[in-house]
């Protein structure tokens, strides 16, 4: 191919750990197929870095703010550097909770639970209770709590939003939580997160030993199949590419509701998206490449 390849990776957000251990991991995937990378790690002085490294096409293996919200990839286009995963937009708003729910209203597939969004300065109004309150951005459940009654509410938006100036109160869904993850526009089959502890907090999903993951999730087939459907027609409404991952809960009549979907999810060689490749047949390196022959930025119009 002659392409260098520069992997993005660490960065500007609370995930730079994770992202460092993705990123490491895409690489060793890459070169031992034979590409020719470089590892970029990623800090305030990414545009100088990008200049010197000369590279062809951008792996990104960076999460959370800057790297994962349209910020790294509009600088990409700017430079005319192809890159992998969502454009600008896709990446923006499903960096956004609030926003990526409004944005999916409209596809009747996508079953959502109710909710409030309150932004800073705004009144509390009337709440789903009990509920789970969570700030708009921000990933890895930092600042997410479960609250049943309105002063503890109260007390989770307040600390929510110090955290984020836009907050989304959700009625809270009881049932098992699965994930499917979405390549270049068709869905993987579904894996199941099963906590040991009661919440699927950030230390369990971090923490060697205190989640199960079931691949393929251990739900019935019409459920892992509507939330395969589910996670395609939002994937397509909300124009991503390359990899993303949805996160759902089922609920109570068997509907899968979802929550939210990761433009950049997790790529070690352990996280879900890797899991859910590997039982159809992609292994990890094939994952790297069919995310990277993705690649793709905008044209100059002059
Ligand atoms: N409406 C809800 N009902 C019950 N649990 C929820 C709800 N929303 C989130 N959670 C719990 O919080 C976790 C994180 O929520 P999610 O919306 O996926 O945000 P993130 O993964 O970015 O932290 C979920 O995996 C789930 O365990
Ligand atoms: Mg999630």
């Amino acid at each position: 191919m002659g392409s260098r390849i520069g992997v993005l990776m660490g960065g500007l957000s609370t995930e730079r750990d994770i992202s460092l251990k993705s990123g490491t991991a895409v690489v060793a995937a890459l070169r031992a197929r034979g590409h020719e990378v470089v590892d970029i790690v990623v800090d305030r002085d990414l545009p100088t870095q990008l200049l010197h490294h000369r590279i062809d096409v951008a792996w990104i293996a960076l999460h959370g703010r800057f790297g994962e919200d349209g910020c790294v990839q509009g600088l990409l286009e700017v430079m005319g550097i192809p890159y992998t995963g969502s454009g600008v937009l896709a990446s923006a708003v499903c960096m956004d909770k609030a926003a990526t729910k409004r944005a999916l209203r409209g596809v009747p597939e996508v079953v959502m639970a109710e909710d409030v969004t309150i932004r800073r300065g705004e009144s509390i109004p009337e709440l789903p209770l009990p509920a789970v309150v969570k700030p708009a951005v921000g990933g890895s459940t930092l600042g997410i709590a479960r609250v049943t009654r309105p002063e503890e509410a109260e007390l989770a938006i307040r600390a929510a939003l110090a955290l984020d100036p836009t907050v989304l109160v959700e009625a809270f869904v009881q049932g098992p939580e699965i994930t499917v993850a979405v390549l270049d526009g068709e869905p993987l089959p579904a894996i199941g997160i099963v906590p040991q502890k009661g919440f699927f907090d950030f230390e369990a999903k971090y923490s060697k030993g205190q989640t199960r993951y079931d691949a393929p999730a251990q739900v019935p087939d019409r459920v892992s199949q509507a939330a395969q459907r589910a996670a395609k027609l939002a994937y397509r409404a909300l124009g991503c590419r390359g990899l993303a991952r949805a996160d759902f809960i089922v609920g109570s009549d068997d509907v899968p509701i979802f929550l939210e979907i990761n433009t950049l999810p997790g790529m070690t060689p352990t996280s879900l998206s890797p899991m859910a490749a590997e039982l159809v047949g992609i292994d990890f390196s094939g994952l790297c490449e069919r995310i990277l022959a993705t690649a793709q930025c905008m044209e100059p119009e002059v």
